[in-house]
């Protein structure tokens, strides 16, 4: 009775902070602490757990991700007399602060990550030709969409169940004369890189390309990921670490590459780069044509807006917050996850997720039913299938594309499509809905179905079974 009303509270407490006008990652950690500090965890784990004590816990996969506060610094804005509201200002002031934050020397603020996906890709190809790009199987449809319309060829390498990354020997494994790139995808928060992958792929001359779009603040020996890359992407969609609503950035500190990027943003337009240079030798070598309308490129408009610049600079003002907050949300849900049921033994140094993470142990089908179907018991939106839904090579975009032998030949990411599911964590998420969340998951038992080992002692060239194919 006692906990049941210790829960009471913390949500009403919750519900009246979600509806405070001035909620921001400051007060989402009070709150946090103070729950910590009224709540002990022991009490919470051992409440019972049968189905009929589900509480819908009213958990979706993203909240309040564009506060009031952003919403306060744009109406401010439309408050100058004649505010500009296309790509100006504030687009670069939000760059050259993104820049900072990350710790590089260029930005290009775009329209989405997926736009960041193709100018990138296609900037690419401008410097490199035609070739292959090696490219994870788990990751979203718009990187491996970017590698196609460019005209590369994709080389798909299974995850490294530890990072959900691409397992590094794979991916030196496939490197040949026609590898034009490593593109690799940190997942969820997780960082993919290692110092041998860096280190081979610099000693080698191959391009690393971060797609970091889900994975803001995340590190690598203590510094940022998307600072290694020679380009590297990040989104900035409504349910990721913050919010542009729509948005996305391009960074790199090669200074060829910013300006292709820049112009290839408005159109392939030479105006838009930075270097006098650089517009003056195209003046020169074609002077029939006026310089404000030279196009360079075969490009596209995916430019984004002043409005959208003002929210990203108010929300990277409590980035860092909400990332502690999350890292500390993550580290909780794995300590009380059972580890006989759930893997809970993920690379989380430098973790930085907007994301929780639930993969099973096992390929245990039933069990995986019974996951999804107390998520939903207990009002908690997930995704399935990890990013992207998992597997790409199984996807229809894909599927004539490639030979089945290639799809059914990733055992680790195959078992993350099929036994893996994410979950929101965002810096107002109660700690106590973790608990209660992590004691409903461990109630619902080994099923007793699949004794077949954990992922990380499968064999690699391990094929897909017969049972996976109809989920
Ligand atoms: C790894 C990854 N790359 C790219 C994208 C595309 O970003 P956007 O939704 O902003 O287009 C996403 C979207 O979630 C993603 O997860």
């Amino acid at each position: 009775m006692l906990q049941r009303s210790h829960g009471i509270n913390v949500r009403r407490e919750c519900e009246r902070e979600h509806h405070s006008k001035h909620t921001d990652g400051d007060r989402a950690q009070r709150i946090m602490t103070s729950m910590h500090e009224r709540m002990p965890v022991s009490d919470l784990v051992s409440m019972p757990h049968d189905a009929a004590t589900w509480t819908d816990l009213h958990w979706p996969l993203m909240y309040n991700n564009v506060t009031r506060q952003d919403l306060d610094a744009l109406i401010e804005f439309l408050h100058h007399d004649i505010p500009r509201l296309t790509q100006a200002e504030q687009v670069e002031a939000f760059e050259r602060e993104w820049s900072t934050w990350l710790g590089v020397k260029h930005s290009v603020f775009v329209n989405s990550g997926s736009s960041a996906n193709l100018l990138t890709l296609a900037a690419l190809r401008e410097h490199t030709g035609p070739g292959e790009i090696i490219v994870p199987a788990l990751t979203w449809v718009s990187d491996i969409a970017a590698v196609l319309h460019c005209g590369f060829t994709p080389v798909f390498v299974d995850s490294d169940p530890s990072t959900l990354g691409m397992d590094p020997e794979q991916v030196l494994a496939k490197v040949t004369s026609k590898t034009r790139a490593v593109f690799l995808t940190h997942v969820l928060g997780l960082n993919a890189l290692t110092d041998e992958l860096v280190g081979e792929l610099t000693a080698r001359g191959i391009p690393l390309i971060e797609d970091a779009c889900e994975s803001h603040g995340a590190t690598f020996r203590g510094r940022k990921v998307g600072t290694f890359g020679l380009l590297s992407n990040f989104s900035f969609y409504f349910a990721h670490h913050m919010s542009t609503i729509e948005g996305g950035m391009i960074c790199t500190d090669d200074p060829e590459l910013y300006q292709t990027v820049r112009m290839m943003r408005s159109h392939g337009l030479v105006r838009e780069s930075t270097s006098e240079e650089l517009k003056r030798a195209y003046a020169r070598r074609y002077a029939d044509l006026h310089p404000d309308f030279i196009f360079a490129f075969p490009a596209y408009n995916v430019r984004s807006t002043e409005l959208n610049a003002v929210i990203g600079r108010s929300q990277l003002r409590r980035l860092d917050a909400n990332i502690a907050i999350r890292r500390r949300n993550f580290q909780l849900f794995l300590d009380h996850l059972d580890p006989d049921l759930f893997r809970t033994d993920f690379q989380i140094e430098g973790n930085s997720n907007y994301a929780l993470i639930l993969v099973l142990q096992r390929p245990d089908p039933v069990l995986r039913d019974r996951v999804a179907q107390a998520l939903r018991g207990c009002g908690v939106e997930y995704r399935q299938g990890l990013s992207g839904g998992g597997n790409q090579l199984r996807q229809p975009y894909l599927r004539h594309r490639c030979p089945s032998v290639d799809r059914l030949n990733l055992p680790v990411v195959d078992h993350l499509h099929f036994y893996g599911f994410y979950l929101g964590n965002y810096p107002e998420l109660p700690p106590d809905h973790i608990l209660t969340l992590c004691r409903v998951l461990n109630g619902l038992g080994s099923t007793g179905i699949c004794t077949r080992p954990m992922i990380s002692s499968l064999p690699k060239k391990e094929s897909v079974h017969v049972e996976h194919r109809s989920a």
